[in-house]
């Protein structure tokens, strides 16, 4: 009798819950969405597949992103339903969109329309008051002040300075005799000029436990989010409050022996904001969060160019000539590189430009509809999410001839600021550190180029969850002779 009763409750709940996620499965099914607009037209979602219940296409899309081909899973449909379809994915029924046209919209809404979505563990370790995921005219504020504060001549002065230390220093260590990591090495610099930037922190003992907690705070950004102690999300929370801890000492340090007027790092221009609105908890959460870059799509940018220049001999030909012809002229004046030295190569910006194309360093962001919105006369219901899926676009045989192909000529002629081409996202959350990312790049790249001939060992470009070297970039140097 016991027994009898356990298989009625057992059966009951499994009922219960599969009723539970069939009525939201109907809920967001195309048959509910043919709704009308104000105009009185009739809108449809757009066509596609939601999967299975709860899961949707998940698991495909993820077997898919980490295959050598990650945009086979989007493309596959784009075929079938066209640039724009439906699917349902991490946990979440979601409009793809492969459109340019579609994804500039969404990118340029505001936050009545469309709000960041991440996954949970992530909003989880960037808190509620990360510039990643606040929304409105805070936002706006901090992405304007910071905007501004990285497009100071000023700034790309002392980044110079100091990126140029940075190289230096670790390139005077490069021996022939044993590999050289270059995803390691460039992280490693690309962290320590970012750390700069924000804190004005310099390599030390605080630089060396903060990069020590940083490992420890990423390790969990793409975990399961399950918050109890000793799980991966836990160790980053921890290690993020550390950080946090350091932050809010140099900033009370800063109060005490007055904020300076002409702002010296990211903490400066913040809390030299009259509006009252950035805390001091908001100021230190935002610069661990904004260290990311500095440790991953930064380092890698430069990677993947080392990557695809050791594949393309007649594109790292003619890099070298003109960084040799720039630092002889520089060697003849005796004058130092200056950043607009640096950006003013016009193969190196080609090169720097054609590995943003092939290497989807963020192959695409997810927003989520706060109300239901048409596009192109696609609906996108309120509650679901929009992935602009960017890595299609940029290797659309349409958008790019031969796209599979690294082809830095390619840009000699072509205009970058077409919405067929957005690395750097756009709209409203257009990367503030897109100048950054392009000055560190090119002034590694000369260092590297004008110093060194090498050989890469066989290694793979890793997708998903973040763009990666399998083998972590390892290349035979040899020192050229100064003649
Ligand atoms: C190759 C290097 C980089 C790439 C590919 C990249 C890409 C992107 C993309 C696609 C977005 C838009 C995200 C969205 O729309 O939700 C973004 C936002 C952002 N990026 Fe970058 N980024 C890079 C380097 C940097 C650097 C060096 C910084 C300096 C701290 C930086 C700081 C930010 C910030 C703060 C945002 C958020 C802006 C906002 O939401 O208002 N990024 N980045």
């Amino acid at each position: 009798m016991e027994n009898l009763w356990l298989i009625v409750l057992i059966f009951s709940t499994f009922f219960s819950i599969f009723l539970i996620l069939y009525r939201n499965y109907l809920r967001f099914s195309p048959v509910c969405f043919n709704i009308r607009s104000s105009k009185h037209r009739r809108l449809s979602l757009p066509s596609g597949t939601l999967g299975w219940p709860f899961l949707g296409e998940t698991i495909e899309f993820v077997s898919c992103a980490y295959s050598d081909c990650p945009e086979s899973f989007v493309n596959k449909r784009r075929r079938r339903y066209g640039k724009v379809f439906k699917s349902h994915i991490f946990g979440s029924p979601t409009i793809v969109s492969t459109d340019a046209e579609v994804s500039k919209f969404v990118l340029q809404s505001d936050s009545k329309a469309f709000v960041p979505s991440y996954p949970k563990s992530l909003t989880e370790l960037m808190g509620k008051s990360s510039i990643l995921l606040i929304n409105g005219s805070l936002q706006r504020r901090i992405h304007g002040l910071i905007g501004a504060f990285f497009k100071s001549p000023h700034l790309k002065a002392q980044i110079t300075r100091d990126m140029q230390k940075y190289v230096q220093e670790s390139m005077e260590n490069w021996r022939d005799e044993l590999p050289i990591f270059i995803q390691d090495e460039t992280k490693s610099i690309a962290f320590q000029v970012l750390v700069k930037v924000l804190i004005r922190l310099d390599p030390g003992e605080d630089m060396e436990i903060l990069k020590k907690q940083f490992q420890e705070f990423i390790a969990g950004l793409m975990s399961i989010p399950i918050n109890i102690p000793g799980s991966r999300l836990y160790r980053s929370l921890q290690a993020k409050k550390k950080m946090v801890k350091l932050v809010q000492k140099i900033i009370q340090d800063k109060k005490e022996s007055g904020i300076s007027n002409v702002p010296k790092d990211v903490v400066d221009v913040l809390l030299n904001d009259t509006s009252e609105q950035l805390t001091d908890d908001l100021i230190a959460d935002n610069m661990i969060d904004m260290m990311i870059p500095g440790e991953d799509s930064v380092p890698l940018l430069m990677t993947l160019a080392i990557k695809y220049l050791s594949d393309s001999p007649t594109a790292l030909q003619q890099l070298t000539k003109e960084n040799k012809e720039l630092k002889t002229l520089k060697d003849q004046l005796g004058e130092p590189l200056c950043w607009s030295d640096y950006l003013s190569l016009p193969f190196t910006q080609n090169v720097i430009t054609e590995t943003l194309r092939m290497g989807n360093i963020i192959i695409g962001v997810m927003r989520k509809a706060m109300k239901d919105v048409e596009i192109k006369g696609y609906l996108i219901p309120k509650g679901w999410c929009v992935f602009t899926y960017f890595r299609s676009v940029h290797l659309d045989e349409n958008n790019f001839d031969m796209p599979y192909d690294f082809n830095p000529w390619r840009w000699q002629d072509k205009d970058m600021s077409s919405c067929n081409f957005t690395p750097f996202g756009g709209g409203q959350r257009l990367c503030p550190g897109l100048d950054l990312a392009r000055l560190e790049a090119s002034i590694f790249l000369h260092h590297f180029v004008t110093q060194f001939s090498w050989v890469a060992e066989d290694d793979t470009i890793v997708n998903f969850p973040t763009v990666r070297m399998k083998r972590r970039m390892p290349i035979w140097v040899k020192r050229k002779r100064n003649d």
